[in-house]
């Protein structure tokens, strides 16, 4: 036993072991199994797997492999109970959100018991970060239900969610998906994972003690079978995923051309950044915070560290020490600081990372850590960029730390990633680290702070880690479904182009020939070919016949025009302005253009006019469509900034070949992104025509880039592309589908419609919509007010 000398000297916690009775008692009660929640009642437990206790390797529970018979039976029993959900005021549904919040903090202590002895997390943690958090996003979210009809007119759900969630946060990452799918009207089947599937169905205990209407909520449990049951399920009509990018990238080619919602947040390799003026010591608790947080087994966790070189060895040496102070060991010990690793299975891809890296030549330092599931805090310095320890996720507690010369290197080093979940950095000057905040590649960015959350903020990815956002006014929309046009008659294919060769161009009859614009220069089309354009009587003009080449030289361009996104929003909108003033000046041009396609006067008078009051309209937004300031957590705030997406390629709808074309690339633009563009197939010269226009508007080269030729051929060029942000599809329902699948290469963003169904005539051409497609939003957290 120590003295009192001892414990003065090591200033150790005695044992201070967290109560386990009561969850005993509960998994006793249900020692036959679990079946899955459906329709307000636990079914009978089926074909069940083993759950285990990883810190004790104990198997605790017994639940049930979802097979898609039961898949079938939730969705069914949430379909039929959506509408009357829906239809409840918001306030009834917010009642039932506030009683879950409520509940759910009655329950705190046995959940977070539960929670650690299902994951192996330090209680520490489950106690204080999860449980409180899943209590507050379900309060928020309340809240949203509540003032749903004003904050978002006109909106409705999307119906019934397929919702698959990962083990590392299990009943937080429940929560971040159900309370906003409830707030909204939606109704829900659930997959928690494998390995943590408890914590959910306790929930489901207690959303039957509040009544919740059956149907409403549905869990079922299962594998990555039961997973690609419930989100390939054509009876789910919003898909929203939490996991590795690996099966995000399934996920989004499996719901392909269904129409289906779709929000996926995945992996990471967030960068940590500490700069020469940082405060190292809280850094190094930063980075505490940020991988030995969970085990390392967490999304953004900031498993990269950046560290300026004057400071590198003095940042290691502080790390180092404060590494051997860490406590590894019981999860349910109230002063572990690093738990158990969820699995053995997980525990051996760490393992086996760790051990590439070192035959690499990575130096690795570690302690001890307690046989069975455990891995302890690991630091990899002389770490190469290319080192596998540097771009794989690794999911445990290892960090790599390299050192940069200048802030620009270190930003470099940030974006050497597909990643582009979070980004932590440090510093004590102001301007830099806001400097930065702009310049990394993430969702979210902490300065001078790290792994901070709270309902009120958005969360979710930039590049390989997915899109759409969780939590806040974002996470909200992402629930909702705006209503969508329907076409009256669907888009037509335009059908295979057949091709004219460039030589004889000249010879032809037609003297319009219309080259490609791609980096603010016409170009001749690779092939060498062009087709023809006809028009109400007959020939009307000759356009390039683009391919592969000439959209990879115009997203090359696209990508050398970044400096757009930079400019200020008034600088932007000066040039929106000069552009439809000078179409103004040429209407005339345009509207005979349009009449040679067989449009009457007055339609040709009237597509111009709106085409150009759309400019304006744009160039009026561009330094209006604002971001926000939330208040999260005492002592910060978080800001919301609108991001441009960066390259998007636009496929551009047959009919109305101006304002189709002004429809789409004017919000993108406006928002600062950079486009390629594919304009009507059948009429692209009303397009084509706008060159002179772009260029005597002072649009910089590479921000407006045009390839004409055959749309779907070119869409799948720019859904392919890995230097492509989001792809804009309106066309065909097949094309559409097509596009959906390709872009799941580097994950981009994708809107595809059919080509016929907005009128773009009208309102819905237009409007705030446009512009939230053509941003995404950073949240930075800044300390604030402390
Ligand atoms: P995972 O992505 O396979 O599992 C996440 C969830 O998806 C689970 O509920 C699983 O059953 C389900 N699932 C698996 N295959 C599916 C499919 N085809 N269709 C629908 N659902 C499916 O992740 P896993 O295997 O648990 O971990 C593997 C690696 O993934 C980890 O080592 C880590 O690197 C990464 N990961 C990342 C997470 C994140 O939040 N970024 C979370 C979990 C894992």
């Amino acid at each position: 036993m120590d003295t009192i000398t001892d414990i003065m000297q090591t200033m150790s916690y005695g044992p201070a072991p967290e109560d386990k009775s009561v969850v005993r008692d509960w998994l006793a009660k249900h020692e036959a199994g679990f079946g899955h929640f459906i329709d307000g009642a636990f079914t009978k437990p089926g074909e069940t797997f083993d759950v285990m206790n990883p810190a004790t390797e104990e198997v605790i529970a017994k639940v049930t492999q979802g097979t898609s018979a039961d898949v079938d039976a939730a969705v069914k029993a949430a379909r039929a109970a959506q509408k009357d959900w829906a239809a409840l005021p918001g306030h009834e549904r917010a009642k039932y959100l506030y009683a879950l919040a409520r509940h759910i903090q009655q329950h705190a202590r046995f959940l977070a018991v539960l929670e650690t002895i299902d994951n192996g997390k330090p209680i520490r943690e489950s106690r204080d970060i999860d449980v409180p958090l899943v209590v507050r996003h379900f309060y928020h979210h309340a809240g949203w239900a509540e003032i749903l009809a004003d904050e978002f007119p006109g909106a409705r759900p999307h119906g019934v969610c397929g919702q698959v969630i990962p083990w590392n946060f299990p009943l937080l990452m429940l929560a971040w998906k159900v309370a906003p799918a409830l707030a909204a009207g939606n109704t829900v089947v659930l997959k928690p994972a494998e390995y943590t599937p408890l914590t959910a169905l306790a929930l489901a205990e207690i959303v039957r003690e509040i009544g919740l209407p059956k149907g409403v909520f549905n869990i079922v449990t299962g594998d990555g079978e039961t997973g690609a049951a419930i989100t390939g399920h054509s009876g789910i009509d919003k898909v929203a995923f939490t996991g590795s990018t690996e099966v995000g990238r399934l996920i989004r080619r499996q719901t392909a051309g269904t129409g289906k919602g779709l929000t996926l947040e995945l992996g990471g390799k967030s960068p940590f950044i500490v700069f020469a003026d940082a405060d190292l010591d809280a850094a190094v608790e930063g980075v505490v915070d940020s991988i030995w947080f969970n085990q390392g087994q967490v999304c953004c966790a900031g498993s990269r560290i950046l560290v300026a070189e004057a400071v590198a060895k003095r940042f290691e040496q502080l790390l180092r020490r404060r590494m051997e102070t860490l406590v590894i060991g019981d999860p349910l010990e109230k002063s572990t600081d690093v738990g158990a690793i969820v699995h053995p299975v997980q525990l051996e891809r760490i393992r086996s990372l760790v051990e590439q890296g070192r035959a690499e030549g990575v130096t690795i330092h570690q302690g001890e850590a307690p046989a069975g599931c455990f891995y302890p805090p690991t630091l990899a310095t002389e770490v190469e960029p290319a080192s596998i320890l540097s771009s794989e996720e690794i999911f445990g507690p290892v960090v790599t730390l390299t050192p940069f010369r200048t802030p620009e290197d270190g930003v470099a080093l940030a974006n050497n990633t597909r990643y582009g979940l979070a980004a932590s950095i440090w510093s004590e000057n102001v301007n830099l680290a806001i400097d930065v905040a702009a310049k990394v590649k993430a969702g979210v960015v902490w300065i001078n702070c790290a792994n901070l959350f709270d309902a009120g903020a958005g969360f979710g990815g930039y590049r390989e880690s997915g899109f759409g956002r969780e939590g806040g006014r974002e996470g909200m929309g992402a629930y909702l479904a705006q209503p969508a046009p329907k076409a009256k008659r669907p888009e037509e294919t335009p059908g295979t182009l057949s091709a004219t060769p460039v030589a004889e161009m000249a010879a032809s009859a037609i003297d319009r020939t219309a080259k490609l614009y791609v980096g603010g220069k016409q170009a001749r089309p690779d092939s060498g070919y062009s087709y023809g354009v006809s028009g109400a009587k007959g020939a009307v003009g000759l356009a390039g016949l683009g391919n592969r080449k000439d959209v990879r030289n115009a997203v090359e361009a696209a990508h050398k025009a970044a400096g757009w996104g930079a400019q200020t929003g008034h600088n932007r909108a000066q040039v929106l302005y000069y552009l439809a003033e000078n179409l103004s000046a040429r209407a005339a041009e345009f509207e005979d253009r349009l009449k040679s396609f067989g449009q009457g006067g007055d339609a040709a008078k009237a597509e111009v006019a709106t085409a150009i009051r759309r400019i304006f309209w744009y160039a009026a937004q561009a330094d209006k469509f604002d971001g926000a300031v939330h208040q999260t957590k005492s002592a910060h705030v978080t800001l919301a900034m609108h991001e441009p997406l960066g390259v998007v390629g636009v496929a551009c709808p047959t009919a109305l070949p101006l304002l189709g074309f002004v429809s789409l690339v004017l919000p993108a633009i406006a928002m600062g992104n950079r486009v390629v563009a594919v304009p009507s197939q059948t009429h692209p010269l009303a397009a084509t025509d706008l060159y002179q226009v772009l260029d005597t508007s002072d649009v910089p080269g590479g921000v407006v880039n045009i390839v004409t030729g055959e749309r779907d051929v070119l869409a799948r060029t720019l859904a392919e592309h890995d230097d492509v942000d989001a792809v804009w599809y309106f066309g065909t329902a097949a094309g559409g589908r097509m596009v959906e699948e390709a872009s799941a290469g580097n994950l981009k963003q994708t809107w595809t419609e059919d080509g016929a169904a907005r009128d773009w005539t009208s309102s819905e051409g237009q409007g705030r919509s446009f512009l939230a497609r053509a941003t995404q939003v950073k949240n930075i957290w800044v300390p604030y007010g402390e």
